[in-house]
């Protein structure tokens, strides 16, 4: 038998969580579902939760006490789930319960991560205003420039989403603050995530419980899932290293341009001795717990060839630049490099530091 679990973190919500059972009863008729609620109040919301409890056989409840946090509090709900596919909604009604008989759909047609999105058309994110706008708007970027798996999702901050069980298992998760699908995001275990749009709703009733702290800890939590996500830790590891050796690089010409030699014979020794100090970091830091299809030398040998091209465009970029243009040597040699590094980039990522079972989730908007 197939349960749905859904997870209502409560934080002083009162007025809405019967209303909440009223209206799930109504969106799910013929569903086999189970409501949990994880609640944190310091109100008579306990005590409702209880009643309502004691009223429906589907509604389970846990209350954590002197405890705070929402992301913690929804996998504490995971914990007690006993259903196969879990839910995680808001209990103010801003998350309209018709929408979860759709996500259903989705995951019985094979999709492993649903996500109710504000932000795709046909959604709307009507309950924000004015400065949480931009606040949020720019948070949803910061996320989707440093993590790679959040790049192609347009509302990675939801709080309204839908997961098989399978996703979670095994996978460790440890949020800090509010985001727990981007936890879930970078670190689940799927290969088919969907979204489908929705209209967030005004608050019902009671405040929202955002405050300013949550910005702290969301930058947080975004660094700390970099450094925990090898992919993005790898990409930006080799980003750091990459910015590195353009700085040898660009000391070394400096160095080696006071003696009378061609500005282009002082660009390919300081470009290859670069290209060594690059990789050797490479090894050392970027890839040292990557499993490689290649043994050490014959990455080597491709990152040299990849090299030489960047390199090369280097040259070129230089020799025109300080030949024709008359562009001073340093500039001309830094622009050649910045050239020749993109193209490094390109190829590097492409080939020579292709994963075992480099294979990507299928992303789909439904
Ligand atoms: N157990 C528990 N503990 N629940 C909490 C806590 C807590 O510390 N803090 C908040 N909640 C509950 C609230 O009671 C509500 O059911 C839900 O979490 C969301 O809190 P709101 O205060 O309604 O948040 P919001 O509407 O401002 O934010 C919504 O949009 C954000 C994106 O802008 C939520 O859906 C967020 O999850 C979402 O990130
Ligand atoms: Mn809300």
């Amino acid at each position: 038998m197939n349960v749905l679990s859904i997870v209502v973190p409560t934080y002083n919500e009162n007025q809405t969580v019967r209303l909440l059972i009223d209206q799930l009863e109504v969106a799910l008729r013929g569903l086999s579902y189970e409501v949990i609620f994880v609640d944190d109040s310091s109100d008579n919301t306990p005590e409702v939760i209880a009643q309502l409890c004691a009223d429906h056989p589907r509604v389970r409840c846990i209350h954590r006490e002197g405890q705070r946090g929402l992301a913690t509090a929804v996998l504490e709900g995971f914990r007690m789930a006993r259903g196969s596919v879990l839910a995680v909604m808001d209990a103010d009604l801003q998350h309209p319960p018709e929408v979860l008989p759709r996500m259903y759909r989705e995951i019985e047609q094979g999709a492993d991560v649903v996500i109710a999105s504000r932000h795709l058309p046909g959604g709307d994110d009507g309950g924000l205003h004015g400065v949480r706008r931009v606040i949020s708007r720019t948070a949803r970027m910061i996320g989707k420039a440093a993590l790679h798996r959040v790049r192609s999702v347009s509302d990675p901050m939801s709080g309204f989403f839908m997961i098989r069980r399978q996703v979670i298992d095994g996978v460790h998760l440890n949020p800090v603050g509010w985001k727990i699908l981007m936890e879930i995001v970078v670190k689940g275990r799927y290969s088919h995530l969907v979204e489908i749009p929705y209209a967030f709703r005004p608050r019902a009733a009671n405040e929202s419980k955002m405050s300013p702290a949550e910005i702290i800890h969301y930058l947080h939590h975004v660094a700390r899932l970099v450094v925990q996500s090898p992919e993005d830790r790898r990409f930006w590891l080799f980003a750091l290293v990459g910015i590195s050796g353009v700085a040898v690089n660009t000391l070394l010409f400096a160095h080696l341009t006071k003696w009378n030699i061609f500005p282009e014979t002082a660009a390919f020794v300081s470009g290859s001795l670069a290209m060594i100090w690059n990789f050797a970091w490479n090894c050392g830091l970027t890839w040292r717990d990557a499993p490689q299809s290649d043994p050490l030398a014959v990455t080597f040998a491709k990152f040299a060839a990849v090299a030489l091209i960047g390199i090369a465009v280097n040259l070129v970029v230089l020799s025109v630049l300080f030949r024709l243009l008359d562009v001073p040597k340093q500039w001309a040699n830094l622009t050649g490099i910045i050239g020749g590094a993109l193209v490094n980039y390109r190829l590097n990522d492409r080939w020579t530091w292709r994963r075992v079972g480099d294979k990507r989730p299928r992303m789909r908007v439904s």
